[in-house]
Order: C-alpha cells, then sequence, then structure tokens
C-alpha cells in the first residue's frame, strides 16, 4: 500500500516541468516551443545558459532522488524501489500537469538511480562526461550511458536490472529525434544552439 502511494507521490511529483517553469521565470521562451523543442536541462542550456540549466538539471535530478530515497527510509521493501524510480521517469515524460508532454529523463533517471546505489551513480556520471568531452553531444552521451546502465546495473545492484533495463528502452525511444539528426550529423553539439532549431 504505501509502495502504492510512494508510486503516485513519485509520478507526481515527476510530472512537474521544471524546464518549464524555470524557463518562464526567467522570462526564456517555452523549451517545449524551441531549440529541440525538449523541456530538459540541455535545451534550456541552448536556451538560456548555465544558471537555468543548472537550476533544471538539480530540480530534475531531485524529480528521482527524493521519492526514491523517501521509499527507502520508509522502509519499503527494496523490491519496490525500481518502480518508484520508473513512476518518476514517467511523469517526467507524461507530466500530468502539462498534457502529457514532457522530457526525456535522463536526469529523472539518474537521480532515482542515486539512492539505488552511489558507485552506480558514480559510473554514470562518469560514462556520461567522458563521451561529451569527447563528443560534445549531450544526446549520444545520454544514448551511451543508459545502454551501459542495464550492465552496470546488474553488476552492482542485480535486483534493479529489470526496471533499469526497462527505463533504458523508454529513454532510448524518446530520443528517437535526436538520434535521427546524430546520423544526418544535424545534432548540435553542446554549447551550439543552430541546428535543433
Ligand atoms: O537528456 C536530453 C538530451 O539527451 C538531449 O536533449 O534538447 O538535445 O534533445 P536535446
Amino acid at each position: 500500500m504505501l509502495a502504492a502511494l510512494m508510486c503516485i507521490f513519485a509520478y507526481l511529483l515527476g510530472s512537474v516541468s521544471s524546464a518549464v517553469l524555470i524557463c518562464h521565470l526567467f522570462a526564456l521562451p517555452d523549451p517545449r516551443k524551441a531549440g529541440s523543442k525538449n523541456p530538459g536541462a540541455t535545451n534550456v542550456y541552448r536556451l538560456g545558459g548555465r544558471l537555468p540549466a543548472v537550476m533544471v538539471l538539480c530540480f530534475d535530478i531531485l524529480k528521482g532522488t527524493i521519492p526514491v530515497w523517501g521509499a527507502y527510509f520508509m522502509g519499503i521493501d527494496p523490491i519496490y524501489l525500481g518502480l518508484v524510480a520508473v513512476a518518476a521517469c514517467l511523469g517526467h515524460i507524461y507530466p500530468l500537469f502539462f498534457g502529457f508532454k514532457g522530457g526525456k529523463a535522463v536526469a529523472t533517471a539518474f537521480g532515482a538511480l542515486l539512492p539505488i546505489g552511489l558507485s552506480l551513480g558514480g559510473l554514470l556520471i562518469l560514462t556520461w562526461a567522458s563521451v561529451v568531452a569527447l563528443t560534445r553531444y549531450s544526446s549520444l552521451a545520454a544514448l551511451v550511458t543508459v545502454s551501459l546502465a542495464p550492465l552496470y546495473t546488474w553488476l552492482i545492484k542485480p535486483l534493479y536490472t529489470l526496471p533499469v533495463t526497462f527505463l533504458t528502452v523508454v529513454i532510448i525511444f524518446r530520443h528517437r529525434a535526436n538520434m535521427v539528426r546524430l546520423f544526418k550529423g544535424e545534432e548540435p553539439k553542446v554549447g551550439e544552439k543552430k541546428k535543433a532549431e
């Protein structure tokens, strides 16, 4: 029962689109209508620079961390923590409060996995940062990181391999347009503004 309530809480918290709210706060264009049209930190960085992007990133990470950590401290059976993580990400992707049109859940998934294993989180950051450093493609870094996430999880916290694999499939699916742009050589690199517009 408590686990189900935490899943609902996670979904509702995930449904708060920080990118839309923070862009509004900074009088920036609606991230759903400008740039890559994705309400996420990468697009907010494109539209408004570092400060709003970092705020969105932190907010979106916490949307995953808070419910999973909360569930953990409430003593909910560890097997259900994966479901809470999935609920938070589904809230971000299909937000109740924003017409079910949300983002790609990379930051929220990362935040949700942090309480499950800090070393897992560290490996994920290292992978993401390495790909960005090498290629300067945020989307490619996300794709490589989420593709490796099930393997990392299986090695470190095997109990969560199934929900993490589910999130990997959903997040890759959400990057369809990015993959097309990457193949065409039209994906903007971090710091570039034009190609996704
Ligand atoms: O996490 C989202 C990122 O991978 C891609 O964002 O705005 O380039 O579609 P964007």
